[in-house]
């Protein structure tokens, strides 16, 4: 990956690349669609990466070429105009360190991914992250990966207006080597917590994509809002579930299968990462696989495909529980699993589900690796 990314740089620059940043993607182990919520999740930064190799310029201008898309970021960085492509991710990120009086200089580069877009993986939070440290590194601000996240989340919430929680921008700021990261989405406090040992997190890619997700996301954050209130809070974080019990019965079917699904993730989330520190992976899975019949059932976002994956990976041996990860509607599915069965498991896998779907799956295994970096 780096080769053809340094051969571009050299070809368009005429010099090797000095300055190289890698950004990861992400998978979220447990806590889905709760971070909005001021609730809990567990995600970890996966070994696939964005990686930008750039140099500074003597003028305000950013241009930012990307190995497999047709079209360039180029744009001063006094111009904050939404264009409607991928550089719209750069152009957020030079508008939000305008709005919260960063100096900024220009630079230009190159940019290669192995992330695949619109899988559940966080391409956007990890091209969001990598760009805010292109221009720390270019600028010469300070690096603080919680305060970074923050201002990768207006980028996204205010430029972008996809009305995403703090996970993703978070775990690929601040993601360590062999942790999962247990954040409260309300207080950011945050735990790392390590990967029991003998097991393997296997991303199992439905290679399907997600369309169109922008609006039904924003419409579940409305949805979650309202269900609040009916119990009146302003989160569903406040709800426990004796309350949810108690008081549910005037709410709207729909809020009520929204909110059900929010309550009892928050539960899981906290159940799983103390099951991590006990390596009770038993547990870990069933919860796993709990938190998928939910996003399918009450919080609708999984996918025939997704439903099909999560199916046949729980069916093999050595498998304690799968379940999509992400955003939803299509993309990517994590199975945790026993590393002595990891190719057999991944050959299975494979197989039925390019026998049920007729659609040749990819399947990863993947580690915890670090946040954003220069390397
Ligand atoms: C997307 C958002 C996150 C989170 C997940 C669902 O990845 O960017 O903030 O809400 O969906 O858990």
């Amino acid at each position: 990956m780096n080769k053809g990314l340094k051969e571009t740089f050299y070809h368009k620059f005429g010099e090797e690349p000095k300055l190289i940043v890698q950004s990861p993607g992400r998978v979220n182990i447990i806590g889905e669609h709760t971070d909005y919520n001021d609730g809990f999740v567990l995600p970890m930064a996966i070994d696939r990466h964005i990686r930008v190799a750039f140099r500074p310029r003597d003028d305000k201008k950013i241009k930012l070429e990307s190995i497999g898309f047709d079209s360039d970021a180029n744009f001063s960085i006094n111009d904050s105009t939404y264009i409607g492509d991928w550089s719209d991710y750069v152009r957020s990120i030079s508008w939000v360190l305008k709005k919260n009086n960063f100096d900024i200089k220009g630079w230009e580069g190159v940019m290669v991914s192995n992330i695949p877009i619109g899988a559940g993986l966080s391409s956007s939070a990890s091209l969001l992250m990598a760009i805010l440290k292109v221009f720390s590194v270019i600028s010469k601000f300070p690096w603080d990966g919680m305060e970074m996240a923050k201002l990768a989340r207006q980028a996204e919430n205010e430029f972008l207006q996809l009305k995403s929680g703090i996970m993703d921008q978070l775990i690929c700021s601040i993601g360590r080597v062999g942790h999962a990261l247990l954040l409260d989405c309300r207080d950011l406090s945050l735990d790392f917590v390590t990967i029991p040992p003998n097991v393997k997190i296997i991303i199992l890619d439905t290679v399907t994509r997600r369309e169109l997700v922008d609006s039904k996301y924003n419409e579940r954050v409305k949805q979650c809002a309202l269900a609040a209130t009916y119990f009146g809070y302003n989160s569903l974080r406040d709800i426990s579930i004796g309350h949810f019990l108690k008081n549910k019965e005037g709410l709207d079917q729909l809020l009520l299968k929204r909110a059900r699904h929010v309550i009892y993730e928050n539960q899981r989330t906290i159940e799983v990462s103390e099951a991590m520190k006990d390596n009770d992976v038993n547990r870990i899975g069933r919860l796993m696989s709990e938190s998928h019949q939910s996003l399918k059932k009450d919080y609708s976002v999984s996918s025939k495909e997704l439903n099909i994956m999560v199916q046949i990976a729980e069916k093999e041996a050595g498998c304690f529980g799968a379940r999509m990860t992400g955003a939803g509607f299509g993309g990517c599915a994590i199975a945790l699993i026993d590393e002595s069965f990891k190719e057999e498991f991944m050959r299975n896998v494979f197989n039925n589900y390019f026998l049920k779907t007729g659609i040749k799956p990819m399947i990863y295994i993947s580690s915890p690796s670090s946040g954003v970096r220069l390397c």
